[in-house]
């Protein structure tokens, strides 16, 4: 089982407001999502993560998305290379927080693109979903990378979310918690999979950390179904993420 220890965080910058967005649930409030973040940050360390907060970056509206910037292993930190232009550079801060605790960094290259929401991971088995942001390029650099440090890389291609783990989250114990195109992926078909209805699917971005699941709050029947699994569920409200599409996942790197 996986045991985690660490976290990056960034804080949101002003600018997020003006981050990328398909949803149509308005413009973020600054201060509520700043609120969030802090009990986001709170949550993390209440599994017994050592959490770092990054400066916010006002350059990049959807800096706050940490998650995006790097693939992290035991053995090897990958940084990525976003596939959305602006947000190309937020990764450089996150290199250059990584460097003094990994003896092995590597990076994806042009014209390979990845952002770190298309990847989980279950044990020694990464998958990779290839999405919007992930490119096919970016997906094969990965896979080198990793296989290099032992581990196995399964592609997957996306049809309709923004990223992997916008569908699907890894539970432990080989259970995916997953919602629509996931729930008859024949590449995840070695999962027992917790399935999600279409009206909860945005809980399917929920987050294990060392035996607790971060939900978001608001989807009472993933709540539910999970705790009948035995998960001690923690719901956190973020409202203001999910109007830039992103999701409790998107703002932490766990390592
Ligand atoms: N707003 C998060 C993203 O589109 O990457």
């Amino acid at each position: 089982m996986a045991v985690f220890k660490n976290a990056l965080v960034r804080k949101p910058c002003r600018n997020m407001v003006n981050g990328l967005t398909s949803a149509a649930l308005g413009r973020p409030d600054y201060d509520k999502a700043l609120a969030q973040h802090e009990a986001y940050v709170q949550a993390l360390r209440s599994c017994g993560l050592d959490v770092t907060v990054l400066a916010e970056d006002e350059t990049h509206a959807d800096s706050v998305f940490i998650e995006d910037t790097a693939v992290l292993s035991e053995k090897v930190a990958v940084i990525a290379r976003p596939g959305a232009p602006s947000r190309l550079g937020e990764e450089d801060d996150v290199a250059a927080a990584l460097r003094s605790r990994y003896a092995q960094l590597e990076s994806i290259a042009a014209p390979g693109t990845l952002e770190g929401g298309d990847v989980f991971r279950a044990g020694d088995r990464f998958f990779v979903g290839i999405s919007g942001r992930t490119n096919p390029e970016g997906a094969r650099q990965l896979g080198m990378i990793l296989k290099k440090h032992g581990y196995s890389v399964t592609s997957v291609p996306l049809r309709e979310v923004l990223h992997l783990k916008t569908g699907v989250a890894y539970l432990e114990n080989n259970r995916l918690l997953a919602c629509g195109e996931f729930l008859d992926q024949p590449l995840l078909s070695a999962f027992e999979i917790v399935p999600i209805a279409a009206a909860e699917a945005y809980a399917a971005n929920s987050v294990w950390i060392n035996g607790r699941v971060l939900v978001p709050s608001g989807f009472p029947q993933t709540k539910e179904n999970l705790e009948a699994l035995g998960y001690d569920t923690l719901p956190l409200d973020v409202s203001e993420f999910r109007k830039l599409d992103g999701g409790l996942s998107c703002l932490s790197l766990r390592f």
